[in-house]
């Protein structure tokens, strides 16, 4: 095995990244840059991310990411060993915007260019930071993301369950909308549910007692909303204990799904390392309550640093290492895929 340096480039969503990553063998693997620029302000007014708005935006910055991770990391382009690019899944505007500067710089350097899936680059961020061991249990929560997957090898993932419908982040999000709440809403739901009781009202926990792994989180949200309308009925507005109840509530039921999952995920496949990441890994008692899960049961639990569980470039430098290393480079046909399943 030789020492790799890639350029890693993300952006299949509303953040766009560049990062440099080196990996000598047998020694844990170094970060020497990672550049993240978030679009949030430009698509705040509109509740949502816009997808023409997020595609001119990773076009317009994608450059200058890209040199801000090099004079970081202090190296030229041509230090490099090669260059990995999300090729999918995601808005199909940004990944394009990714992958045709990769193919740019790789056709004007002759580097390998390395198409990586970006759910892989989640999927493999707790070797970049715990060299951890395959096999292991990766739970996915984010506001786009919601999976189990059994992490095998560099290319190889199960898929052992997962949402059937919103993620778990799109979940609080539109729970702290229906509660007039700021977004992003799950910092703002749980710094609600600090004041609230859990227990004073009942809320339903979506498939909890059907075999498997598959979570459901849209009836939760529904449920939350008619709750809201009961409790508002003949007032002028939510009263501020409602909304902490509420909130406690809701987030109690999403931990109870997330844990009672992940406890079957770990059973039924007898695997000793457990991994969280997304944004919804931040939230404290989600974490709690899984790091006693895995403790009870003997499992090692790794909780990568948040800036490398949301979307970072730096995942896919370290995929791209990853894969390039199993299976070689792809051609400059590599295609940008809107939907590419794990
Ligand atoms: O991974 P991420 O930054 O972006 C993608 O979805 O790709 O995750 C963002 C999501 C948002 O829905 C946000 O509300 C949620 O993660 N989130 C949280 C917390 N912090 C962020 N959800 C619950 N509790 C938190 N503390
Ligand atoms: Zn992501």
């Amino acid at each position: 095995m030789h020492s790799l340096t890639l350029l890693g480039i993300e952006s299949s969503c509303d953040d766009t990244a560049a990062a440099v990553v080196r990996h000598v063998p047998g020694a844990a693997p170094q970060i020497l840059a990672s550049v993240v620029e978030g679009q949030t302000a430009l698509h705040a007014a509109f509740g949502g991310v816009v997808p023409e708005i997020a595609a001119r935006a990773h076009a317009e910055r994608i450059d200058h990411c890209i040199e801000a991770a090099l004079a970081q990391a202090g190296l030229p382009l041509t230090a490099l060993d090669g260059i990995a690019v999300t090729a999918g899944p995601g808005l199909i505007g940004g990944v394009l915007s990714g992958v045709m500067c990769a193919k740019g710089l790789a056709a004007a350097t002759g580097l390998p260019l390395i198409g990586v899936n970006h759910l892989a680059g989640h999927a493999l961020t707790p070797r970049l930071t715990d060299m951890v061991d395959f096999p292991y249990i990766m739970l996915l929560v984010s506001g786009g993301h919601c999976q189990f997957l059994r992490v095998d090898g560099p290319a190889d993932f199960t898929r052992l369950g997962g949402s059937i419908d919103d993620a778990p982040g799109e979940a609080f999000d539109k729970v702290a909308k229906i509660l007039g709440l700021p977004q992003p809403g799950g910092p703002a739901v749980q710094a609600e549910a600090a004041q609230g009781d859990a227990r004073r009202i009942p809320l339903p926990r979506p498939l909890l007692d059907r075999p498997g792994c598959d979570m459901s989180f849209s009836g939760l949200k529904t449920a939350v909303l008619r709750a809201r309308d009961g409790l508002m009925a003949g007032l002028g507005g939510l009263r501020q204990q409602d909304r902490a109840d509420l909130c406690a509530g809701f987030q109690r039921a999403v931990a109870d799904v997330l844990t009672e999952k992940s406890r079957r995920a770990l059973l039924d496949s007898g695997v000793a390392h457990f991994a969280v990441a997304g944004g919804v890994a931040a939230n404290t008692e989600i974490r709690s309550r899984l790091l006693a899960l895995c403790e009870g049961l003997g499992v090692s639990f790794l909780a990568p640093p948040l800036a490398l569980c949301t979307d970072n470039a730096a995942m896919i430098a370290w995929a791209g290492i990853e894969q390039f290393r199993q299976r070689g480079a792809d051609d400059l046909t590599l295609s940008a895929r809107p939907r590419w399943p794990l």
